[in-house]
């Protein structure tokens, strides 16, 4: 497995910094907010697990799984819910956790779903954030890494369906795609 990655970008010692920091930061920010914490799944469950171990408030879990319509690996914008949360966003301080934000297509619609859905306050915090890819215009209230426009695998994130459980993020090798 480690031999399709070309480099790594974030070695499993960065990422356990970043998401203390984060946690830290967090831990402030909801202090007395109770918040619900949202997974999106599968990529950012790695994320969120090691997230909350850092988040040392009361605060409560949901997942949400979602895909976006549209060919190939480019978002269209129109998002359909594949899991819906068990947990009402009514009146809740909700803080949904990403993996990466792309062009920002799924999470502005996630977002505007639960502003809709009357939440008191609806944030987002991703590990990884590549700007340059933007189609709408969103940025993460919180974020780990603003990294270059490359593919990146690793920590919850996937190529069909591998790599989610290497420890650290990295770019695969071209090969592994034409392969
Ligand atoms: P948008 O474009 O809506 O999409 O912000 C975000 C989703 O696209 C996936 N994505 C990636 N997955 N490596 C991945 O494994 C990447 O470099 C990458 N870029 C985007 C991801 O599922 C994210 O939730
Ligand atoms: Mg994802």
């Amino acid at each position: 497995m480690n031999d399709d990655i070309k480099k790594i970008l974030l070695t499993q010692e960065e990422i356990a910094a970043k998401v203390k920091e984060l946690g830290d930061i967090l831990s402030e920010e909801y202090r007395d907010k109770n918040p619900l914490v949202i997974c999106v799944l599968k990529g950012a469950v790695l994320f969120m697990a090691d997230l909350i171990r850092q988040m040392n408030i009361p605060c409560e879990m949901d997942f949400m799984a979602v895909s976006s319509y549209g060919s190939g690996t480019e978002s269209s914008g129109m998002v359909k819910i594949l899991k819906d949360l068990d947990t009402s966003v009514q009146n809740r301080h909700v803080l949904v956790v990403e993996d990466i934000m792309d062009s920002g297509l799924t999470l502005s619609r996630l977002v505007e779903l639960l502003r809709h859905r009357e939440a008191a306050s609806v944030k987002v915090v991703t590990l990884l954030n590549k700007p340059e890819r933007r189609k709408v215009d969103i940025s993460p209230d919180y974020s780990g890494f603003t990294i270059p426009d490359e593919f990146v695998v690793g920590y919850g994130l996937d190529y069909a369906e591998r790599y989610r459980n290497l420890p650290y993020i990295g770019v695969l090798k071209p090969e592994v795609y034409t392969k």
